[in-house]
């Protein structure tokens, strides 16, 4: 993994929120705790790519978009986006780099304001970034990135306010909204899961289909594995605020090597219902990210956890560092350059390279 010519680089980066401190805290003086939602993240992304950040609830999935996205500042660790480091930019140096990514929320409910017809909802963004000289202008790119959006004729939905739509729609609409701004990376946040099942397919393969022309690099934030290894070129497993496997979505979901994905795989239901999968349920405390155990973070609800997984902590360093982003020794990096050096997507053809990304990492001294 290197990180010439990615469009994300994301190399150690940590987000922390302070605890809200009790009056009974303050007069016992007892120091501030602090939530680690993103505690050492390292991961790339190129143009053309579609990159899966999966992992269970509270793992910090939201809080590392929201980071790269600067809504919230990062502790530490640094993001470049087309070999500009934003991690630090003043906001007013960071405005018109900001019109380049662009979020897709996981509710269109919530995103889309009810008193705005398609037309207001998709012209605000090119209004607050002076995208447009005239109302025709406007009014072109606007029909563009909604038929972009997939929602074609334009002239059908333009005049229509949200509660017209059904609920793909209304994500579309977010989606064009995004892509009236000609971002180069989407992060999108559980895109589909507030979706009825039946349009989700629809919306996942309009996000496959826009990263496919080169133009745009995308971060999928998502729960379902099943959908991950489907439609993205690379999932990273996050569990509490880290990432423990990296690698090509169909070689982490064929042969997982993290004892953690390995149990999400096991509850992923297989397509053919005469294959059980034996069901691995995580036993152990519910993660803390205000008290991650210390050696490896999984070590408590980990099966085949030894001593030794009490004194190093694993991390998967930053792009192209060759080394630990935690000081810690990475004994399992495995399965590096030259065992997946022949990896590639068929179906993928025309989009990223995966074969110039051999790594398939993994932050498990056992693995
Ligand atoms: N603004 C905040 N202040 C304090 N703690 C926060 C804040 N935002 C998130 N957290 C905490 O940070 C941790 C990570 O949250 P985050 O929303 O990033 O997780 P997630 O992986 O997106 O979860 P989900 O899948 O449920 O959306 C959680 O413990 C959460 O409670
Ligand atoms: S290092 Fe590997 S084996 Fe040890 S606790 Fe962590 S995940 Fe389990
Ligand atoms: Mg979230």
């Amino acid at each position: 993994m290197t990180s010439e010519g990615n469009l994300l680089d994301v190399a150690d980066l940590r987000t922390r929120y302070p605890v809200r401190r009790s009056i009974a805290d303050r007069l016992a003086r007892r120091p501030r705790q602090w939530v680690r939602a993103v505690d050492g993240v390292s991961f790339s992304l190129r143009r053309g790519e579609m990159v899966a950040l999966v992992g269970e609830s509270g793992c910090g999935k939201t809080s590392t978009a929201q980071t790269i996205l600067r809504m919230v500042e990062a502790t530490s660790g640094t993001i470049t986006v087309d070999g500009q480091n934003i991690t630090t930019l003043s906001q007013r140096r960071l405005r018109p780099l900001r019109r380049g990514i662009q979020m897709v929320y996981q509710d269109p409910y919530e995103s889309l304001d009810p008193r705005f017809r398609v037309r207001q909802t998709v012209e605000e963004p090119l209004l607050v970034h002076g995208i447009g000289t005239s109302k025709s202008e406007r009014e072109e790119l606007i029909s563009s990135a909604l038929e972009r959006a997939g929602l074609a004729p334009a002239a059908l939905y333009l005049n229509r306010y949200a509660h017209e739509l059904s609920g793909g729609q209304r994500q579309r609409v977010a989606i064009a909204a995004a892509l009236a701004l000609d971002p180069v990376l989407l992060l999108a946040d559980e895109p589909v899961s507030m979706l009825d099942v039946s349009v989700r397919a629809g919306v996942l393969s309009l996000l496959d289909g826009l990263r496919r022309d080169g133009r745009l690099g995308v971060l999928m934030i998502t729960h379902d594995l099943s959908t991950a290894a489907h439609f993205a070129d690379r999932i990273a497993v996050m569990y509490l605020g880290r990432i423990v496997e990296y690698g090509p979505a169909r070689q982490v979901v064929s042969d997982p090597r993290h004892p953690y994905t390995k149990a999400l795989l096991s509850v992923v239901p297989n397509r053919d219902p005469r294959v059980r999968n034996a069901a691995q349920i995580l036993s152990g405390e519910t993660p803390n990210p205000v008290a991650i155990p210390a050696g490896c973070r999984f070590r408590p609800r980990c099966p085949i956890a030894e001593d030794r997984c009490a004194d190093i902590d694993p991390a998967l360093g930053p792009p192209g560092s060759g080394g630990s982003g935690s000081g810690g020794t990475l004994a399992s990096r495995v399965g590096r350059a030259g065992q997946y050096g022949q990896a590639s997507q068929a179906g993928h053809a025309g989009v990223a390279d995966v074969a110039s990304y051999p790594d398939h990492e993994v932050a498990c001294l056992l693995a």
